[in-house]
């Protein structure tokens, strides 16, 4: 399969940066024009540190394409999309619902060869409609969209948990400062993790040496390990006392009913559940390739002590 000529990541986030990175040093990446699709008031900033930013970007080769995801129309999308082989949708959650949409009809209207929506997350067929996560639902549209066509080219990488949400309080899971280590469901329940960086790796990979076979859905992990295996591996790391709780499905629903609009919680309520949140280790794009990734093991090894 050709290197696309040309690669467009929308959004310049800890995702989308970490795309570009992979991509700007890749072996194979010379003869492919790289950019940034960034808010015109992103790339004209007057803040030092959002300047610093676009530095940065524009020092690995990428230029900087205006256009903004959540008001520009799906034609306005579609014009600037059209100029691109490959479309990389790396823009996050915290657009307004029916953004991910847009921008998948934007792809398709614009026709170009390949696009990778925003899907790095669960596998959200097995997880299906109406979890406790309803900006999940959306996931399965622009999964109905990309079905329902075969003119544009598509691949979702699925990539598990983000290694570092495993240590958000909030997402509970571990707790350093309380030092809790906890179960969402059950010990024995296991979930797929990735570092953002080696999402990047892997995407740039995959779009930068197409391979046979990586269309449609595919899997990623760094690790999938069991709540149980997660707690022995942090207390061997840091020592000392940990308090152990499980937080089981109930419980969690329970919390999502006196607090309807908490956005993680609706996150821990899906993993809690348990469905969707974890793949084998053999059937990833990673193993298959070769690619060595970071487990929990070693995220943890690199850690601060306590
Ligand atoms: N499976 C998982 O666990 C998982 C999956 C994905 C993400 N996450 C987590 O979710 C968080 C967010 O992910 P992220 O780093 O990829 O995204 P992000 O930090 O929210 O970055 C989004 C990017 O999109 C840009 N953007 C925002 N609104 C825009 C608009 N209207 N038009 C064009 N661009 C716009 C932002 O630019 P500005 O500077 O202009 O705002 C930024 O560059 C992270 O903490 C990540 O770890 C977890």
């Amino acid at each position: 399969m050709p290197i696309p000529p040309s690669i467009l990541i929308l959004g310049a986030g800890e995702l989308g940066t970490s795309v570009l990175e992979a991509l700007s040093r890749h072996p194979k990446h010379s003869s492919t024009k790289l950019s940034i699709l960034l808010r015109k008031s992103t790339i004209e900033t007057q803040d030092p540190s959002k300047r610093k930013q676009n530095t940065y970007l524009r020092s690995l080769n990428a230029s900087l394409e205006p256009g903004d995801l959540a008001s520009d129309s799906i034609a306005e999308l579609a014009a600037v999309f059209k100029r691109f082989h490959t479309v990389v949708s790396c823009s996050g959650f915290g657009l307004p619902p029916g953004t991910q949409t847009k921008i998948t009809r934007a792809a398709l209207a614009a026709g170009v060869a390949r696009y990778v929506p925003w899907q790095w997350g669960i596998d959200y067929d097995v997880v299906g409609q109406g979890s406790a996560q309803d900006l999940f639902d959306e996931q399965l549209s622009v999964r109905a969209l990309l079905r329902a066509q075969d003119a544009v080219g598509w691949s979702i990488v699925s990539t598990g948990l983000f290694m570092s949400f495993l240590f958000k309080p909030e997402f509970g899971v571990v707790d350093l400062e309380g030092r809790k280590v906890r179960a969402l469901g059950g010990w024995e329940g296991r979930l797929s993790v990735t570092t953002a960086g080696d999402i990047g790796r892997v995407a740039a990979e995959m779009l930068l040496d197409p391979r046979e076979g990586e269309e449609g859905v595919v899997y990623v992990a760094g690790d999938t390990v069991s709540y149980s295996r997660i707690k022995e591996l942090v207390k061997e790391r840091f020592g000392g006392e940990w308090v152990e709780e499980v937080w089981d499905e109930e419980f969690l629903k329970g919390e999502l009913r006196k607090r309807p609009d908490d956005g993680m919680l609706k996150y821990t309520n899906v993993w809690a559940v348990g469905k969707g949140v974890a793949w084998d280790m053999g059937s990833t794009v990673n193993r298959r390739r070769g690619i060595e990734l970071q487990n929990l093991e070693s995220y943890l090894r690199d850690m601060p002590d306590l």
